[in-house]
């Protein structure tokens, strides 16, 4: 096994050996921008490791982690449209930097590059990957629309809100898991068992990308803090507001997410302000723990070695450290 740092320097370094701009240079330069504009590279990692877990040499994985990096950054790309987003890892959106068509395009031709690295992989290996990815994309677009629908809603529940982080989020890191065991051929059941840790440590991911992009650090963050809140999405900390917040906290809050425009001077601290007193904040860090936790409780039926359930176990906790 190689360190994390490790299996995401090879990762980088074959991105970088397959990422060539080509003619027309419209549709491949912004595809290039957003692939190496960096990012933590959790999936692809996720790819490697897994095979890894499973005996097979992980420079076999490298097409699948590519194909899920790829897919990725192509939901990114559609996402900052559909989300009104200025700013991605600190640099301009590609909509801000090019326009929003040049950005449907270019994500487009990513979602048929990502398929296209199946290819590389023997027919029963190919049949499995793309069946798990196929399935795994339309639910990606199910928790993206389900996440739009939210924004005019002001009754989501906590159940509607878990299933559609799930959803848009946490698939991916499941599959990103999952594909790596398919690569290395392991049984069906661990299959199964790295897809139901990637999920849960998925959806810990996304409660946390939704507490950070309230209390990052706009000097660090790469992304523009306080954009649920303009875009009135329907967070764990917006719900949980709403349920535990006094009165006139949760009056505060209706009226602030119906105002027009969506961007007003002073929403994004009042809002803040809410979520801090109303015990909002603390429940997600609590529920970030918790959806760790049973991944972590996946973990202990599995069938492999301590070294490599403490491996899984590093990976988790070390996600719960992040600040981007
Ligand atoms: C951002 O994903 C979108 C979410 C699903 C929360 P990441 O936080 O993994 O983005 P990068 O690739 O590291 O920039
Ligand atoms: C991301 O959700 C989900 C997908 C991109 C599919 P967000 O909209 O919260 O992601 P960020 O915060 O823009 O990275
Ligand atoms: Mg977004
Ligand atoms: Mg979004
Ligand atoms: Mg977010």
């Amino acid at each position: 096994m190689l360190s994390i740092e490790k299996y995401r320097s090879v990762f980088i370094s074959y991105l970088e050996s397959k990422t060539e701009t080509k003619e027309p240079k419209n549709l491949y330069a912004p595809i290039t921008y957003i692939l190496k504009l960096g990012g933590k590279r959790l999936r692809p990692v996720l790819v490697l490791l897994t095979a890894q877990l499973f005996e097979k040499d992980h420079n076999d994985a490298l097409d699948a982690a590519l194909a899920i990096e790829v897919f990725h950054n192509f939901s990114l790309v559609h996402d900052d449209i559909m989300d009104d987003a200025p700013k991605r890892r600190g640099k301009p959106t590609v909509h801000e930097k090019w326009d929003i068509n040049t950005g449907i395009l270019s994500g487009d031709a990513m979602l048929i590059m990502a398929y296209q690295l199946f290819e590389n992989y023997e027919v029963h290996i190919f049949k499995n990957l793309a069946k798990l990815f196929s399935k795994t994309a339309l639910e990606v677009c199910e928790g993206q629309q389900y996440d739009v629908d939210f924004e005019t809603r002001e009754d989501v529940t906590l159940q509607e809100y878990l299933k559609m982080i799930e959803y848009k989020t946490a698939v991916l890191v499941a599959a990103a898991m999952k594909m790596g065991a398919i690569v290395a051929e392991a049984s069906d059941k661990s299959q199964e068992e790295m897809y139901s840790f990637g999920l849960n440590l998925g959806i810990a991911f996304q409660l946390q990308d939704d507490y950070l992009d309230v209390y990052g650090d706009p000097e660090t963050f790469g992304k523009q803090v306080g954009g649920d809140i303009i875009e009135n999405k329907k967070t764990y900390l917006f719900i949980k507001a709403m349920e535990a917040g006094s009165t006139s906290n949760r009056k505060q809050l209706q009226d602030l997410y119906s105002i027009q425009p969506k961007e007003t001077e002073g929403k994004v601290e009042a809002v803040k302000t809410i979520f801090t007193e109303s015990g909002a904040a603390a429940a997600t860090q609590e529920a970030i723990v918790n959806y760790t936790k049973k991944a972590f409780a996946v973990l202990e039926g599995l069938e492999l070695t301590q070294e490599k359930k403490d491996i899984l176990r590093a990976f988790g906790e070390h996600l719960m450290q992040r600040t981007v």
